[in-house]
């Protein structure tokens, strides 16, 4: 469960403070599938970041998992991102130069999982995003739908509890994002995921179980 309470986040250019939420209150229940939309600049990433452990907010308070996480350090933070959060981004962030299934590998790494049970698990994570055969591809032979559904397996490689996914259509045609939303959707419904979705297309976010609008800074409607 994501818990965000009275959250203030600014950025500061020289001598220009941008507050881009304040007094921001969301939960999202467990094995929720939300999609978060609004137009460009109005804060999605920035949510999602603070939601990632990646940003942190200047003030209130983040339970994450029924754990207040806001006073964590940036080494404790890593530690929980890796093991309860899964990241999707829109530019996917894939190593060109290692095949297909040792990007999906890659986050076992860095938890002591042997080399066997690696592949292993990165197969089974290719086999649901359907796209196994592309295993010993390399990321350029790819297309854009093909690399974000190798993300996507990547993300979930750990078994997060919850999966974010900023903008992860935003590159493909429409058919294409509507596929990987499927993939999303199935993901949750599969494992029980808590999906967060930011994205442009209100088609897509018609497909989660709750679309959140942001209308401003500041205001949330919440669409259940
Ligand atoms: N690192 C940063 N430093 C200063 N301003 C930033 C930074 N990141 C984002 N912003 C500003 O914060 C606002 C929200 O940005 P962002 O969360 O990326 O919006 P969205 O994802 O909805 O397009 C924008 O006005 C953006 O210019
Ligand atoms: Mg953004």
């Amino acid at each position: 469960m994501i818990k965000l309470n009275n959250i203030r986040k600014t950025y500061i250019n020289g001598s220009d403070t941008l507050v881009v939420f304040e007094n921001l209150c969301l939960t999202v229940e467990d094995g929720e599938m939300v999609a978060i939309t609004g137009r460009s600049g109005c804060g999605k990433t920035t949510l999602l970041n603070i939601m990632g452990l990646i940003d942190s907010p200047e003030s209130g308070a983040y339970f994450l998992n029924g754990n207040n996480v806001t006073a964590l350090s940036e080494k404790e933070k890593a530690n929980k991102r890796n093991k309860e959060i899964g990241f999707v981004v829109q530019d996917y962030a894939l190593i060109d130069y290692y095949r297909v299934i040792d990007n999906v590998a890659l986050p076992l790494v860095y938890s002591d999982v042997g080399r066997k049970e690696r592949e292993e698990r990165a197969l089974k994570a290719l086999e649901l995003l359907g796209i196994e055969d592309k295993q010993k591809c390399f990321p350029p032979m790819l297309s854009g739908g093909q690399k974000q559904r190798v993300s996507i397996a990547r993300a979930i490689i750990n078994n997060p509890r919850i999966l974010l996914a900023d903008e992860p259509t935003g590159a493909l045609d429409k058919k294409t994002g509507m596929a990987v939303i499927h993939y999303l959707r199935k993901i949750n419904e599969i494992y029980k995921t808590t999906v967060v979705i930011v994205t442009h297309n209100q088609e897509l976010a018609n497909m989660c179980n709750r679309s959140i609008i942001f209308e401003e800074t500041l205001k949330l409607r919440d669409k259940k």
